[in-house]
């Protein structure tokens, strides 16, 4: 089979991201050349490219080498030993597999390269926080800079929170910047019947903020036996009427195991559209939520970063400040287990 008819056989049941997610014959032919170059230029360069769940599907299905949610990829980037790791999602993460690997060539080829819960804090803000709270512990969401972590004690991601924050050894706890995250992980403190209290900075997902419990309820209405699966970024409004909450890679996992009439996915719309490919028989209702950042990600612009990087596509990191946020990473390592 041709690397279109490929593309087209993979993608062609993906409706969700809006009029560039239509995956025709036509548009998988265009797509093909880029995706034929890229495989090409990955094995002469000894890389391997690694792409979050949420970037376009035709990087996720055409040229990655894995894909999965910040944790998966972060093991990943941290076991490999390809010479150039492409790090196709938002900065934070390339920055995460730079930490790890410091010895490898790490590109990230997106532009803008943001992150609305990186953006929202600096190093300078968690010093302050320290200041005001003195040997309390602090904890980052993976959402954040290198910066960030290096002045942190323990970083986590959606897939651990949970568990990392019932075991850190101290009632109060900063937990930056996800002010949503940390009202759903006080929640689930007080759930488990821990004596927890979680100091927050005032961080949100652009994304995630938005979904209006309302909707969720008319949509429970229309469309009887409805499965809602929600990220953790998302409102505890909204998680209180979920009926799965996980990272990227568990709600995918979750729905392997589930067999509902139609599903909701409170999260960005590349996970649906992996779901449509992967599990095509499922039905999906809601509306489109994308994230800017990881849809900044093309192919045109990772073949550029393998073949001719500009400066700004590597990341590079002080070794001092690189050193403080692995031990802030491998902590995490440590008690995920
Ligand atoms: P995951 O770790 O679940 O992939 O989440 C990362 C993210 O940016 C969600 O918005
Ligand atoms: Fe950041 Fe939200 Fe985009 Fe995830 S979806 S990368 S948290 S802005």
């Amino acid at each position: 089979m041709s690397t279109a008819d490929i593309l087209f056989d993979k993608l062609q049941h993906v409706t969700t991201a809006g009029p560039g997610c239509i995956y025709s014959r036509e548009r998988c032919a265009e797509l093909a050349p880029f995706v034929d170059a890229i495989n090409e230029l990955k094995k002469r360069r000894k890389a391997i490219i690694l792409a979050h769940s949420y970037v376009n599907p035709e990087i996720v299905y055409g040229v990655a080498d894995a894909s999965g949610d910040s944790y998966q990829l972060a093991k990943i980037a941290k076991a490999s030993d390809a010479e150039v790791i492409v790090f196709v999602a938002v900065r934070f993460m390339g920055e995460t597999a730079k930490i790890l690997n410091p010895g490898k060539t790490v590109l990230i080829p997106s532009e803008p390269d943001g992150c609305s819960l990186a953006d929202s804090i600096t190093g300078a803000d968690v010093r302050k926080l320290k200041a005001l709270h003195p040997g309390v512990p602090v904890l980052c969401y993976i959402n954040t800079s290198a910066e960030v972590k290096a002045e942190c004690d323990v970083c986590v991601t959606s897939s651990n929170v949970y568990d990392i924050v019932a075991k850190i050894p101290s009632r109060q706890i900063i937990f930056v910047p996800d002010k949503l995250m940390g009202k759903n992980v006080q929640e689930e403190m007080d759930r488990r019947g821990l004596d927890k209290e979680l100091i927050l900075w005032d961080g949100t997902c652009y994304v995630h903020e938005e979904y209006d419990p309302e909707m969720v309820r008319t949509l429970r209405d229309r469309h009887p036996g409805l499965q809602v699966m929600a990220h953790p970024e998302c409102s505890p409004g909204i998680l209180h009427l979920s009926d799965f909450v996980g990272s990227t890679s568990q709600l995918l996992k979750q729905m392997e195991k589930i067999d509902a009439p139609a599903y909701l996915m409170l999260t960005e719309c590349g996970l649906s559209a992996r779901l449509q490919v992967e599990m095509p028989q499922k039905q999906f209702v809601g509306t489109c939520s994308m994230c800017k950042y990881m849809k900044a990600n093309n192919l045109a612009d990772i073949l550029r970063v393998l073949s001719e990087p500009k400066t700004r596509d590597f990341v590079e990191i002080p070794e001092d400040l690189r050193l403080k946020a692995l031990a802030c990473i491998e902590r995490m390592f440590d008690y995920a287990g």
